[in-house]
C-alpha cells in the first residue's frame, strides 16, 4: 500500500513539473515568435531610463504594458535647450499661456472658487503659418511650466493589431492621470485629428473616437490634464475636436517690432560691426517667419566664415585639418575627400570643415548689413508668397 502511495505521489509530483516546464517553454516559444519583441524592450529601456531620471522608478507607480509603451514619449526639461527667452516676439501668449493655462494646471487651489469657472481649459491650441514658432513655443512650455509633458506621436498609438491602438490611446489618459499635472502635446494636430471622413480607416475613427471620449472624461475638479495641439492647418481639424480645443493661440508672421526682437536674440551672440542697422534689416525682412530670419542669420554668420576659408590662412588651416584627417587624428571629418581646391568647396563642406577646425583658427570679422543683403537678392519668394528665403548657399563671394 505504501508502495503505491510513494508510486502516486512522484507520478503527481512529475506531472506538475512538466507542465511547469511546458508552460516556461510554450512562453518561450510564443514571446520569441513575437514580431514587436524587440521593440517594446527597447521601449521599455527608454521609458525606465525616463521614469528613472524623473524619480518616478520603482516609487508607487504601477505602470502596464501600455503605459510602458506611452512612457517612453515622456519629454525631461533638463533635455530641451529653448526656454520663454530663446523665444522673439511672442511674450503676449506666453504670459497669457502662463497665467490662464499653466499656472491653473499646476497650483490649482489658487484657482478654486465655487463656480469652478477658474480651471485650465482642457485644450489648447497653437495655430499659424508654418516656421512661426509653435513647435518651439510648446518645447519652452516644456521646460518651464514644471507639468509632465507628453510629446505623443501619432505613429506610437497606431498598431497594427486590431484594439491594440485604443488601448494605447487609453493608457495616454491613465499615464497622464497618475503624473499629473499632465500636458499631452499633439504636434501638426490635424495629421491625426483631421476632419473624419467616410473613407477613414476603421481602426483611425475607433482612435479618434476613443480620444474624444477619453478627452471629455477629464473632470476639472479631479484631472489636471490638458491636450496642447499646434497646427499650421487649424480648417483641417475635426469641428468636434476644435469645440475640444477652446483656448486657441493665433501664431502669426512676426510684425517689425517682433523681427527686431527676434533678430536680437538670434544675433546676440554674433559680433556686429559698428556701422550695422538693425532697423534696416527689419525693413528688409517683411513678411518673413521666424524661422526664415533663422535662415538668415545663418546664412549671413557663414559669411565671414567661408570668407575666411578661402583666405590664404582658411586654405592653411583646411589643407592642416585634411592632413590631419588623412593620417587618421582628429574627428576624421573629412577624410575621404579629394584634393579639390579650397574654393570649390561647396557651403556645407565649408560649413563640415568650419566646425572641425579650433574655433581660434577663424578669426570671422564682425557682420555687416551686406551679408545680409546678398542673401536677400537671391531669395525670391516662392509664388509670390510672403515666404521667406529659398535655400541660398550658391551666393558669389565678391
Ligand atoms: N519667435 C521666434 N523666436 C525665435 N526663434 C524662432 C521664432 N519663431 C521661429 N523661430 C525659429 O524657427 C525655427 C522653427 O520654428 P518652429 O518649428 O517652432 O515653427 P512652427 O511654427 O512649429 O512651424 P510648423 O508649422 O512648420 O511646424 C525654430 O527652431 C527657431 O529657430
Ligand atoms: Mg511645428
Amino acid at each position: 500500500m505504501k508502495e503505491v502511495t510513494r508510486k502516486m505521489m512522484t507520478d503527481v509530483a512529475l506531472f506538475a513539473m512538466s507542465q511547469v516546464a511546458f508552460y516556461y517553454a510554450f512562453k518561450y516559444v510564443m514571446s520569441s515568435l513575437d514580431p514587436n519583441r524587440q521593440k517594446r524592450q527597447d521601449t521599455k529601456k527608454v521609458a525606465d531610463a525616463k521614469l528613472g531620471r524623473l524619480g518616478l522608478r520603482g516609487k508607487d507607480l504601477e505602470l502596464n504594458e501600455y503605459e510602458e509603451q506611452i512612457s517612453a514619449e515622456l519629454i525631461l526639461p533638463e533635455d530641451i535647450p529653448v526656454d520663454f527667452a530663446s523665444i522673439g516676439g511672442l511674450d503676449g501668449i506666453i504670459s497669457s499661456l502662463q497665467e490662464s493655462v499653466i499656472a491653473p494646471l499646476c497650483y490649482p487651489e489658487l484657482f478654486a472658487n465655487a463656480s469652478g469657472l477658474l480651471g485650465a481649459p482642457k485644450g489648447v491650441l497653437l495655430y499659424g503659418p508654418p516656421g512661426t514658432g509653435k513647435t518651439m513655443l510648446a518645447k519652452a512650455l516644456a521646460k518651464e511650466s514644471g507639468a509632465t509633458f507628453i510629446n505623443m506621436h501619432v505613429s506610437t498609438l497606431t498598431n497594427k493589431w486590431f484594439g491594440e491602438s485604443n488601448k494605447l490611446v487609453a493608457a495616454l489618459f491613465s499615464l497622464a492621470r497618475k503624473l499629473q499635472p499632465s500636458i499631452i502635446f499633439i504636434d501638426e494636430i490635424d495629421s491625426f485629428l483631421r476632419e473624419r471622413a467616410t473613407g477613414d480607416h476603421e481602426v483611425t475613427g475607433m482612435m479618434k473616437a476613443e480620444f474624444m471620449t477619453l478627452w471629455d472624461g477629464l473632470t476639472s475638479s479631479t484631472d489636471r490634464i490638458m491636450v496642447l495641439g499646434a497646427t499650421n492647418r487649424p480648417n483641417d481639424i475635426d469641428s468636434a475636436i476644435l469645440r475640444r480645443l477652446p483656448k486657441r493661440y493665433a501664431v502669426s508672421l512676426p510684425s517689425a517690432a517682433q523681427r527686431e526682437k527676434i533678430l536680437s536674440i538670434m544675433l546676440s551672440a554674433t559680433l556686429l560691426d559698428p556701422k550695422f542697422s538693425m532697423t534696416e534689416l527689419v525693413k528688409r525682412t517683411e513678411g518673413y517667419s521666424g524661422s526664415d530670419l533663422k535662415e538668415l542669420c545663418r546664412n549671413a554668420a557663414m559669411r565671414p566664415v567661408r570668407e575666411f576659408l578661402r583666405s590664404k590662412a582658411g586654405r592653411e588651416s583646411v589643407a592642416e585639418r585634411r592632413r590631419l584627417a588623412a593620417a587618421g587624428v582628429g574627428s576624421g571629418v573629412g577624410s575621404g575627400v579629394d584634393n579639390t581646391p579650397v574654393g570649390a568647396l561647396t557651403p556645407s563642406e565649408g560649413e563640415v570643415v568650419a566646425t572641425a577646425a579650433p574655433a581660434s583658427k577663424i578669426e570671422s570679422r564682425p557682420l555687416r548689413n551686406s551679408d545680409f543683403f546678398v542673401i536677400d537678392s537671391a531669395a525670391t519668394p516662392v509664388n509670390g508668397s510672403r515666404s521667406g528665403p529659398m535655400a541660398v548657399d550658391e551666393d558669389p563671394l565678391d
